[in-house]
C-alpha cells in the first residue's frame, strides 16, 4: 500500500511517501528563515509559502522516487490542531489528488502522528504512555493501540517548545531556539537552584511553563551577560560561557519537571512499560537520555523517533495515515480542518475491517 503524506500545519511544507509502513522518500522546505525575521511564525507569509512550495515538492517527490500519481492507494494529510490557513492549502491539495488520482482521503491528527512517528524506526508495543512535547502541545496519553488513546495531562498555559522559544528570545537566541539553546545548554554547567520546576506540588498531570520563562527574564535581568550584538545570536561558537550556563540550568529545570509527571503517570499505569516521546523537544538530547534511563530503570523501554522525525515532517503523516488505512480508516472529501485549540472530530469512516486486507 502506498501512502502519500502532506504536511502543512505550521511552517514546514513536507511530503513523504511511504510503502507498507516504510518510508521511501521525503521532502520537506522550511520557512523558518522567513519567521525569524519577526520572532515567530505568521500565519499569513506562512500558508502563502505552503501554496509555492507545495506543488514542486511532488513534482520533486515523484520524480526522486518514480512513483506518479495514479499509484497512491491513500493520499494522508495533517488536518490539524494548527493554522488554519496553511492546513487549508494541505488538504486543498490532497482532496484534488484524491479527486484526480481516486486515492482514499485520511486526514491525520498531528498531535497523533507525532506520537506514531517512531514507528518509522521501531516497532510500536503498546499499551504506552504517550509524552508529545512540541511548540504547541505538552500532552501526555495513555495508547492502548497505534489508533486509541486517551489524554492524561496538557499544558494549561504555554507549551515546552514556547518556553524554550520564548525564553531563547528574551536570551537574544535566533528563532526557533530550542535546538541551539539544547546546543549551547551541553557546552554549560548547571545550576538546579537558578530556575524552579514550575507546577509540581499538586496532583495532577498538567504542565504550566509560562512562569519559567518569567523566571528566565528575571534572571536575564539580574546577570549582565546577554549577547550585545543586535541580530538574533545563532552559533554556538559566539556565546559566552555564563550564557551557555544559563541554557543548561534552564534546560535541566525543563527536562526535571517533565521527567517528575512522567513518573507520575507511570506510577498511575504500572502495567505501562513503553514510553513513546514525540514532537520537537523530543529531540533534546538531555530530555532522550533522561528518558532513558528512566524507562531502563524500571525494565522498560523508551521510543524515540530518530531527531529529524521529531520536529513537523511529512513521514509521520504517511505513516499514521498507513496505520489507519490498514485498519480500514478514511475520510469523506467533505473533511474538514482543525484550527489549533479545537477539539478534532473522531468522523472517520471504517470502510473494511482489518481482516479483511
Ligand atoms: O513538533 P514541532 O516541529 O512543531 C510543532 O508541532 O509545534 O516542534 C517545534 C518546537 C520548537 O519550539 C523548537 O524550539 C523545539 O520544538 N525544539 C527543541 C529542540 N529542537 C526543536 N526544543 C528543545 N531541544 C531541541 N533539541
Ligand atoms: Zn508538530
Amino acid at each position: 500500500m502506498i501512502v502519500l503524506g502532506i504536511e502543512s500545519s505550521c511552517d514546514e511544507t513536507a511530503l513523504a511517501l511511504v510503502k507498507d509502513g516504510a518510508l521511501v522518500n521525503a521532502v520537506l522546505a522550511s520557512q523558518a528563515d522567513i519567521h525569524a525575521l519577526f520572532g515567530g511564525v505568521v500565519p499569513e507569509l506562512a500558508s502563502r509559502e505552503h501554496y509555492r512550495f507545495i506543488g514542486p515538492l511532488f513534482d520533486e517527490l515523484m520524480q526522486r522516487t518514480g512513483c506518479e500519481a495514479s499509484l497512491v492507494d491513500v493520499v494522508a494529510v495533517s488536518r490539524g490542531p494548527g493554522l488554519l490557513g496553511s492546513l487549508l492549502v494541505g488538504t486543498a491539495f490532497a482532496k484534488g489528488l484524491c479527486l484526480g488520482a481516486g486515492a482514499r482521503l485520511i486526514g491525520v491528527n498531528h498531535l497523533m502522528a507525532h506520537l506514531l512517528a517512531s514507528g518509522l524506526n521501531n516497532e510500536l508495543i503498546f499499551p504506552a504512555l504517550g509524552l508529545l512535547v512540541s511548540g504547541g502541545h505538552t500532552n501526555l496519553y495513555y495508547m492502548t493501540d497505534p489508533v486509541t488513546s486517551v489524554q492524561l495531562g496538557r499544558t494549561i498555559d504555554d507549551a515546552v517548545g514556547e518556553a524554550f522559544d520564548k525564553s531563547g528570545k528574551i536570551l537574544g537566541l535566533s528563532y526557533p531556539s530550542g535546538g541551539l539553546l539544547d546546543a549551547l545548554a551541553r557546552k554549560g554547567h548547571a545550576d538546579r537552584r537558578c530556575f524552579p520546576r514550575p507546577y509540581v506540588d499538586n496532583d495532577n498531570l498538567d504542565f504550566s511553563f509560562s512562569g519559567l520563562k518569567t523566571a528566565v527574564a528575571l534572571y536575564a535581568s539580574e546577570h549582565f551577560f546577554l549577547h550585545s550584538c543586535p541580530s538574533p545570536l545563532s552559533r554556538v561558537e559566539d556565546a559566552s560561557q555564563d550564557l551557555c550556563d544559563c541554557c543548561a540550568s534552564f534546560n535541566l529545570a525543563v527536562v526535571d519537571t517533565l521527567l517528575i509527571k512522567v513518573r507520575r503517570a507511570l506510577e498511575r499505569y504500572p502495567n505501562v512499560k513503553i514510553l513513546i516521546a514525540a514532537g520537537g523537544v523530543a529531540a533534546n538530547s538531555l530530555l532522550r537520555s533522561e528518558l532513558n534511563q528512566l524507562m531502563i530503570a524500571r525494565g522498560g523501554t523508551t521510543l524515540l523517533p530518530s531527531p529529524e522525525l521529531c520536529t513537523d515532517n511529512a513521514a509521520m503523516i504517511a505513516y499514521a495515515g498507513w496505520q489507519y488505512a490498514i485498519r480500514g480508516f478514511s475520510h469523506e472529501l467533505s473533511l474538514e480542518t482543525i484550527p489549533r485549540g479545537h477539539v478534532i472530530p473522531d468522523d472517520m469512516r471504517q470502510c473494511f475491517g482489518p481482516h479483511e486486507m
